[in-house]
């Protein structure tokens, strides 16, 4: 259970979880006739672990939060708790419609909450191909560049097949794995065509089509 790749697997699996209860929450968010929209920190987090327990072997609610997987994920669940928490100002503005609280934004809220938490031990970052990103904390560094250019893009790579290596990253021994992720057609509003037309964000749209490689989970167990 604490094997590397499984605890990659599984901090990953929640994070994706939580991302999609907010996408799946964005007509109620996105609503400008309702205030209190009760989407607290802890309902988000009951709604992720919800969908995440369908497809997870490890409740993060029971599993020990002595050992490293178990203290991980408490991390990640503390940290979906507050990014929700820190926001409910936006999330309960009356009278807006578009919030820009929209799942890629959450997901890095949650990760630098979980950072704050966790560093030392590990790091989970959203990225993506260096021409697709937008926000510069989510740029790959230079392995992460190396894996999507050299492995993850290579037309012979197979699809959805994560890559993971034992490698030094700032000078410390670590566990890294990249999960790739592709567009869907709900992304193409605003990563689709036309190029460079602003979407609804403010952000210049990339051209992405539905299945190119538009993201990737990173992440890093220090050894
Ligand atoms: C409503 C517009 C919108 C939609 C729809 C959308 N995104 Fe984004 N996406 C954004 C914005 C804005 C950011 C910058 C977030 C931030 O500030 O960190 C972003 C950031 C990202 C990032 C992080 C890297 C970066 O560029 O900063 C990835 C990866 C990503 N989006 C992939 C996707 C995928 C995959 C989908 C579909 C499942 C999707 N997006 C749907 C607007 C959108």
């Amino acid at each position: 259970m604490d094997d590397d790749a499984v605890v990659a697997n599984n901090l990953a699996g929640l994070l994706r979880a939580a991302r999609q209860v907010i996408s799946n929450n964005q007509a109620l968010i996105n609503d400008p006739n309702i205030g209190d929209k009760g989407l607290t920190g802890r309902v988000v987090l009951r709604q992720s672990l919800d969908l995440y327990k369908k497809t997870s072997a490890i409740d993060p609610e029971t599993v020990d939060p002595a050992t490293r997987v178990g203290k991980l994920l408490h991390a990640q669940m503390d940290a979906i708790i507050e990014a929700t928490d820190a926001n409910q100002a936006t999330i309960n503005a009356k009278g807006v419609g578009f919030k820009a609280f929209i799942p890629a934004v959450f997901a890095r809220l949650v990760n630098e909450a979980f950072a704050t938490r966790a560093k030392e031990i590990a790091q989970i970052k959203v990225t993506a191909p260096e021409q697709l990103v937008r926000n510069r904390k989510a740029r790959p560094d230079e392995w992460e560049a190396d894996v999507i250019r050299n492995k993850l893009l290579q037309a012979d790579w197979p699809r959805g097949q994560a890559y993971s290596a034992t490698v030094s990253t700032n000078g410390r021994g670590a566990f890294r794995m990249m999960m790739p992720e592709y567009y869907a057609n709900s992304c193409l509003s605003c990563h689709g065509s036309p190029q460079g037309q602003m979407d609804i964000t403010g952000y210049p749209k990339e051209g992405g089509k539905e299945g190119d490689l538009g993201a990737v989970i990173s992440i890093t167990l220090f050894k």
